[in-house]
């Protein structure tokens, strides 16, 4: 069983509370077969402010006659999803119940309220619509149905209310409203049935009573101006309709507030201006016409004393006022195809005024009502649960008993049957059918009593209806000889006639007749039985009726009526009729029931008339009910409907149950671990004694719910992802086979254009050496672009590199221009970055190239080494630095060229060391000597004649020098002081020294190379030598030979280890 610590806290503290404020459920009583100890609960209790206890699920109401704060806000929060028997005994609570079964179940319910003449219905019937109307979360549609379905009530109470000596605000009508809800348990619509309206009240009261309240209200509250239009006044007591009672004005009620609120009410409820006015026009008409009173003129005949009120009416209601007069005051008589018209006399014009009064009001009620349907109908479709509150005059008994309170009283003994129906007589059968032991309550049945009333041919009803229909004399009292007659016998029917018993006798009067009702005995005069029956309006008034522009007299008093032959059933086979119709809509849904007690007569607080209430406990059967209810079980269900219901509580039934549903439910029940006394397996029912019992349960079910909400969510949720996945998987495929498509036609295509192009480029290759055609153009463009990207990165990068790419026959030409521009470029690139020395050193290697490429042997050996300015060992340069450039160089000139060498004199050619130094002006030949240079010639380089070498690989140097010069030179220089004609030199490095002499003096002519095999030489006096050169030895020889020339004999080419 699921336990709760804090109910089981919170039903200690009730325990405790027990002994101040009585037992909460009755069924608590130790004593309960005592009906001392039920009343001293409800007294205790009452005292205490506490006016709810149950009976099981009855809930018993105690009128307190003063306002307990218990319906704010605050309570109708409390009540709301809590379960019952966490709570205190409330209306709420069962109303919540109710709502919860209604919505958990989808069954249709209905709250039974039941109770004498101001013991409470009313209130209590107006608390349970507001607790359903409030269920439903605010949403505008909502709330506009919840607001008309509790306008209803002020409109309503306003026109079939009315003060009572038993009750202010006593409800002259019988409603059962059904609140129509949706699947999700919102009020979407309401519909509501009326029954039997005392209209008698229209048009008499009794004394400390009133009319309807809508007439006060209207004259208490009305603006003037709308007061000005219907011509009334604001004094109730100007009027004969108003004022019977003589108490026009009490202080329980305020009538202008009340009119404010039906005024409201009207506006809510969407009735139009005009609509409104008709309303208005027709209260206006009813209490003017009250006021039309007449008198007897000579021939006794009816004559209206004042025309102003008829005035009025007919204004009102839109009709011609001479008519109305005339209809009120005459009867047409429609008799075998004759019509007859005759006068009437005074009594007889009240009759007729009366009646028409009564029935304008009783049609204009109705019509209210119908409009009220309107105006709550759902329009929503689909299927609705409905919820219905049955709220009817509660049992009557006055002084003086008329054929209201007889109706009345058939009525409670028809609910009563119903309660006793569906609480003590089907519960006990059941208990027995579906075999649970059970000892019998025994109770009264009100069968008998209904019998008497309803019984077809028998019946009082039946007795009623002939005596009105008969032909003949009928009278109210032929009608008691026949009720005398057939019901003489029967325990439930007395009369003075009837009566044997003298004592009896005494208290019956001859006009009554009297019924033992299930609540007590009442006493009926005959008086006004049959015409309330018959329900006459004079055919005249009826037509009259038909004439008016008045838009609701004209609906509710349509022309057919006057033309239907059939005569329409009686009042009170008409109440009959639809009384069954209301036992079975009531028998059709799961009833509820708030049992309203009155607890003195007196309207008193505080007080609780023992004797009032122990006579109401009797008559509403009270004990029998609570005895059946601890004896039995408070709740039972076919078993397929429990199982269906809580099978997910319990692992063997959930989520399918295979086999019997007896079984199902009985493992449901062992999971849930009912105490063995708290329940009965039946035949086809399982029955729960307790509610709390079921309580519990439900609480089982609602946390399974809420785990079985979180899996289907899980498995919602795995499902959609898993669609959505799937979803996606199969985009993914036909993506990828689209794409994968795409990709093979590309491929295809670029094959395609790949076999296309490699075709081109064999056809090219083969066509290759063809001129340039549209085959092999393309293919020639290749080749061409492929060398130049080929040659581009194989460019010599030096200017000195001479490979050059191999190029394609169609390309050799551009390969030659552009072998030449890269050297071009190589060079300009070379030169470009040469230092000026370089560049100078650059000029002679290109002037020795000039000078000897092609015509000295020895040349090429020259090309690899640059030509320097020294070749001096340093112990001659450090000497020349000092010796030549301070001392014998001539001012001005720039040291270019020193270079060792050796001179052969002229004569004799006798080898001497010398050194050669050429500076910017001249040429320098000095000795030596002691680590001291001796200058032996210097000649300006101008006076240079010939520079004579030989082709081969020698280094004979012969510089020509002009005889006279060469006299110049002895007298211009002192340091040769004996010039002998030309220098016979060999200098190591021949050709750089030549190469340096003619870059200086920049005259190449100077230069002779010898074609011949010698030179011939000047000397001193212009003596003529000759030097013979030779080749064909391995070493160079320069000798004077036997000839006495001077041999000079070459290295041959071959050795080539010349350095220069
Ligand atoms: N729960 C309550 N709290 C306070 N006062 C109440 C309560 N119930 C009834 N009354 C008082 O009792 C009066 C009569 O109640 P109500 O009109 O509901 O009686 P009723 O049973 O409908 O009578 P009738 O059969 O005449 O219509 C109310 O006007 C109100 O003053
Ligand atoms: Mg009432």
């Amino acid at each position: 069983m699921v336990s709760k610590k804090p109910q089981l806290e919170r039903m200690e503290s009730v325990l405790e509370e027990r002994e101040r404020t009585g037992v909460p459920d009755a069924i608590l009583l130790e004593d309960y077969l005592s009906e001392r100890a039920f009343i001293d609960n409800l007294k205790k209790r009452y005292h205490e402010n506490i006016i709810y206890t149950y009976i099981g699920q009855v809930v018993i109401s105690v009128n307190p006659y003063k306002d307990l704060g218990l319906y704010t806000e605050d309570y109708l929060e409390k009540y709301r999803n809590v379960n019952f028997y966490e709570v205190p005994p409330h209306v709420f609570a069962i109303t919540e119940n109710a709502y919860r079964s209604m919505t958990a179940e989808v069954t249709d319910h209905c709250i039974l309220i039941s109770g004498e003449s101001g013991a409470g219905k009313t209130e209590a019937s107006k608390q349970v619509l507001r607790f359903l109307a409030a269920t439903s979360l605010h949403r505008r549609e909502i709330d506009r149905v919840r607001d008309r379905l509790l306008q209803s009530n002020p409109l309503l109470e306003a026109f079939g209310n009315a003060k009572t000596n038993r009750n202010d605000n006593s409800s002259r009508f019988g409603k059962y409203m059904d609140i129509e809800f949706n699947f999700k348990g919102d009020p979407v619509g309401g519909h509501i049935l009326n029954y039997l309206l005392e209209k008698s009240r229209v048009v008499h009261q009794e004394d400390g009573e009133r009319n309807f309240h809508i007439f006060y209200q209207l004259l208490a509250g009305a603006p003037d101006e709308l007061l000005e239009k219907l011509h009334l006044q604001r004094d109730a007591n100007y009027y004969f309709y108003l004022k019977q009672g003589n108490s026009c004005h009490v202080h329980t009620i305020n009538d202008r507030a009340s009119f404010e609120a039906v005024d409201h009410a009207l506006d809510i409820l969407n009735f139009t201006t005009d609509e409104q006015e008709a309303i208005w026009g027709v209260v206006g008409a009813i209490i003017h016409l009250g006021n039309v009173s007449f008198k007897a003129d000579d021939d006794g005949l009816a004559k209206v004393v004042d025309e102003t009120p008829v005035k009025n009416c007919s204004k009102l209601i839109g009709c011609d006022s001479a008519e109305l007069l005339k209809a009120l005051t005459h009867r047409t008589i429609e008799a075998r195809g004759d019509v007859v018209t005759s006068p009437l006399n005074p009594d007889q014009a009240v009759y007729a005024r009366d009646a028409l009064a009564k029935s304008v009001y009783e049609r204009v009620f109705n019509w209210l009502v119908i409009r009220l349907n309107q105006s709550l109908q759902s329009p929503e479709s689909g299927r609705k649960t409905l919820l219905g509150i049955l709220d009817i005059y509660g049992f009557e008994i006055f002084e003086k008993n008329g054929f209201e309170q007889f109706c009345i009283n058939y009525c409670n003994e028809k609910l009563q049957q119903v309660f006793i129906e569906l609480t003590l007589k089907s519960e006990q059968e059941e208990y027995r059918r579906e075999g649970i032991e059970w000892e019998q309550v025994q109770y009264f049945d009100n069968k008998i009593i209904c019998d008497l009333v309803e019984e077809k041919h028998k019946g009082i009803i039946s007795l009623l209806d002939e005596e009105c229909l008969r032909p003949g004399e009928a009278t109210d009292f032929t009608f008691l000889a026949k009720m005398n007659s057939h019901l003489a016998s029967h325990n439930h029917y007395f009369s003075y006639d009837t009566s044997d018993n003298s004592k009896v006798k005494k208290t019956i009067n001859k006009d009554e007749f009297r019924l033992r009702h299930y609540a007590g005995e009442v006493a009926y005069r005959v008086q006004g039985f049959l015409d309330k029956n018959n329900d006459l309006l004079f055919r005249d008034l009826k037509e009259t009726m038909t004439h008016t522009s008045n838009m609701i007299i004209t609906s509710v008093f349509p022309k057919d009526e006057l033309l239907r032959k059939r005569r329409p059933d009686t009042a009170a086979t008409q109440f009959k009729n639809s009384l069954v119709e209301l036992m079975s809509i009531l028998m059709s849904k799961e009833p509820s029931y708030i049992r309203c007690i009155k607890p003195n007569d007196d309207k008193r607080s505080y007080y609780f008339d023992e004797e009032r209430v122990s006579h109401q406990v009797k008559y509403l059967g009270l004990m029998e009910n609570l005895r059946v209810r601890r004896a039995g079980f408070a709740y039972r269900r076919a078993y397929e409907i429990f199982l269906a219901r809580y099978k997910s509580i319990c692992p063997a039934t959930w989520p399918h149950h295979h086999g019997l549903a007896k079984d199902g439910v009985k493992a449901i029940v062992q999971h849930l671990g009912y105490p063995p006394d708290d329940f009965r397996l039946g035949e086809t029912k399982l029955f729960i004694r307790l509610p709390k019992t079921l309580f519990l349960t439900e609480d089982a079910l609602q946390i399974r719910k809420g785990e079985l909400a979180t899996m289907i969510q899980a498995k919602w949720k795995a499902f959609m992802y898993q669609r959505r996945y799937e979803r996606m998987r199969a985009a993914v495929t036909t993506v990828a086979k689209h794409w994968r498509r795409v990709v093979a036609q590309r491929l295809r295509a670029r094959r395609k254009w790949a076999v296309g192009v490699v075709r081109a480029f064999v056809k090219g290759f083969i066509t290759r050496n063809e001129p340039v055609n549209p085959t092999n153009a393309r293919f020639q463009q290749l080749v061409k672009c492929e060398y130049l990207l080929r040659l581009s990165k194989s460019l010599p990068n030096s200017v000195l590199d001479p490979r050059w790419p191999d190029a394609p026959s169609t390309c050799t030409e551009a390969s030659k221009i552009l072998h030449g521009f890269h050297r071009t470029y190589l060079a300009r690139k070379y030169v470009k970055a040469l230092l000026p020395e370089k560049r100078v050193m650059f000029e002679e290697k290109v002037l020795a190239e000039q000078l000897f490429k092609g015509k000295k042997v020895s040349y090429p050996q020259s090309l690899p080494n640059w030509f320097v300015t020294s070749r001096l060992d340093p112990a001659s340069e450090s000497l020349r630095k000092t010796a030549f450039e301070d001392i014998i160089k001539m001012t001005g000139e720039k040291t270019k060229y020193c270079v060792p060498c050796t001179k052969y004199d002229r004569h004799g050619y006798k080898p001497r060391d010398r050194i050669l130094i050429l500076t910017s002006g001249a040429l320098y030949l000095l000795e030596a000597k002691e680590n001291k240079l001796k200058q032996k010639h210097r000649f300006s380089l101008k006076e240079v004649q010939g520079l004579h070498v030989s082709p081969n690989t020698d280094n004979l140097l012969l510089i020509q020098i002009p005889v006279e010069n060469a006299k110049r030179d002895k007298s211009a220089v002192a340091c040769d002081p004996n010039p002998k004609g030309d220098l016979i030199l060999n200098v190591p490095n021949v050709i750089e020294a030549v190469t340096k002499i003619i870059s200086i003096s920049d005259n190449s002519e100077v230069l002779k190379i010898a074609e011949s095999e010698s030179i011939g030489h000047t000397m001193k006096n212009g003596k003529q030598g000759t030097i013979m050169l030779n080749t064909g030895s391995s070493v160079t020889t320069i000798n004077k030979n036997k000839e006495g020339k001077l041999q000079v004999l070459a290295e041959d080419e071959k050795h080539g280890n010349m350095i220069m």
